[in-house]
């Protein structure tokens, strides 16, 4: 589960028989009654029934995933696999190790689902003092069996007993794979798997598939997480307002900008849902510059992608692009305007009936019209040449989609088929962005030379509903001339 630790044999324990005995003796007994039921784990038991009713009389096992090494001994902040959280709850840094299984029974009857994990060890366990990575001396109290019956409603059981009660479901178990490795490789000695056994790895792949389309739809309790992440990350974008001017005059203002966001994210929530964005210029035509090293020049724009991911994990993605200096020069203006045009059409397109693809296709109808108008594409060619299959001319400038699902990851149900994804008609409790952008690298001849270097994106997160969408980030700044007012105001 987790990966092998290097032994530190150049650093000294103490190890005597009267430490031990010394060290384990006189703890008070741990107070378990301000452990209280996870507020997200109601929800999460109706997830488990309607995955169950698609797996019936089966042993679905939906692995937590482990540690992972940094370097030499420091692991990377655990964050648990996006189904294992879904399916139970859980999420900020837990559980690592830990592994859900769900037993179902005939269609329509209620899964039993057991939740296996490493308790804390007793203290007069070598774990206690010893143990850098699992220790209550290094990383604090961890749950025992019981903190998790009243945290998650489920039956808790240590990992160990896990090997053996699969064994008895051998015939029947499925498990998502690409969680945790050594749990994969358990439930495939387990059922026996031949190495070239391509059926097992097909059911395995249904059960992963099948976790990432349930979060298609998000339950009322689901968007309200995902507007609260995006409140969150409006506050982060206007601390980084504030301390733009603090970030020009730093020199290296990227990566102050970095800082502030990742410093609100963190404090409001888990951390960033993802690598902060932070493009000031000609940064903003890599589409993921995450390297955030460049100086803030208030000629230029700054592309600012960033979200703020919630201890539930749900996250924001959200961008707006600034004008250092306060206010667009006329060229960053049309384009900026250009974006938003394309922007609004997406966004009216997010409606029940409309298929996920129309988004992109009004959006991007939009930017095509745009550089047909300014003449960037080539002689002769019109919107609907280019918008056609063998034209594309307008690519050029916006290589990336309109839209994609968000969630518990940042491109959520990322393993729907295309029928269930682009393909599928929009319904209410979907959540996704709308982030049309034109990007004008500076080395591009085709462009301008006053449009080059400018690459602008607005990115909003949006939540289908009966007849259309509520814009969860609409209350930031959009248009040019709020964005401009915007800034004014937060930074006097
Ligand atoms: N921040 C990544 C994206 O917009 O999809
Ligand atoms: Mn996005
Ligand atoms: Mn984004």
């Amino acid at each position: 589960m987790s990966e092998e630790q290097p032994k530190q044999d150049h650093r000294s324990r103490p190890d005597s028989e009267n430490f031990r005995a010394f060290i384990a003796a006189d703890w008070a007994e741990r107070d378990l009654s301000g452990v209280r039921p996870l507020e997200a784990a109601q929800y999460a038991a109706p997830r488990r029934t309607a995955l169950a009713e698609k797996f019936p009389e089966q042993t679905l096992v939906v692995p937590a995933g482990g540690l992972k090494v940094r370097s030499n001994d420091t692991d990377y902040v655990f964050r648990p696999h996006s189904a294992f959280a879904h399916l139970t709850g859980l999420g900020a840094d837990r559980e690592p190790d830990a592994v859900l299984v769900i037993r179902t029974g005939e269609a329509g009857s209620e899964p039993e689902a057991v939740f296996y994990f490493r308790p804390m060890a007793a203290r007069d366990s070598e774990e206690f003092f010893a143990d850098s990575r699992y220790g209550e001396f290094w990383v604090g109290p961890r749950p025992v069996e019981e903190d998790i019956r009243r945290e998650l409603g489920l039956d808790a059981r240590h990992v160990d007993r896990l090997e053996a009660d699969l064994a008895a479901d051998a015939d029947r178990l499925r498990v998502v794979p690409d969680a945790d490795r050594d749990v994969t490789e358990l439930v495939r000695r387990v059922r026996g798997d031949a190495a070239d056994d391509a059926s097992a790895t097909e059911r395995d792949d249904e059960l992963a598939h099948a976790c990432s389309v349930l979060r298609l739809v998000k339950d009322d309790w689901e968007a309200d997480q995902m507007r609260e992440a995006v409140r969150a990350t409006g506050r982060a974008f206007d601390a980084v307002i504030e301390n733009l001017d603090e970030a020009v005059r730093r020199g290296r203002g990227e990566r102050w900008v970095e800082g502030v966001f990742g410093l609100h994210a963190r404090h409001a929530g888990n951390g960033v849902g993802y690598d902060s964005i932070v493009a000031s210029g000609d940064h903003a035509n890599t589409l993921h510059w995450i390297r955030n090293t460049g100086d803030l020049d208030p000629n230029e724009l700054l592309l600012l992608d960033a979200g703020v991911e919630l201890d539930s994990l749900f996250t924001a993605d959200v961008t707006r692009t600034l004008p250092i200096g306060g206010t667009f020069t006329d060229a960053q203006r049309k384009v900026y305007d250009a974006v938003y045009a394309a922007q609004e059409a997406g966004i009216a397109a997010v409606k029940p009936g409309n298929k996920f693809g129309d988004v992109h296709a009004a959006a991007i109808r939009v930017i095509a019209e745009h550089l047909h108008e300014w003449g960037l594409l080539p002689e002769g060619v019109s919107v609907e040449d280019t918008l056609a299959p063998e034209g594309q001319y307008h690519r050029r400038w916006m290589v990336h989609g309109t839209s994609h699902h968000l969630g518990i990851d940042v491109h959520d149900c990322a393993l729907a088929r295309r029928e269930e994804y682009m393909g599928a008609e929009l319904v209410p409790g979907m959540c996704l962005t709308v982030e049309p952008g034109l990007y004008f690298k500076a080395d591009d001849l085709k462009v301008p030379e006053e449009f080059r270097g400018i690459g602008v994106r607005i990115e909003d997160d949006v939540l289908v509903t009966g007849d259309g969408c509520e814009n969860l980030s609409g209350f930031m700044p959009r248009t040019s001339a709020d964005v401009e007012a915007w800034m004014k105001r937060l930074r006097g």
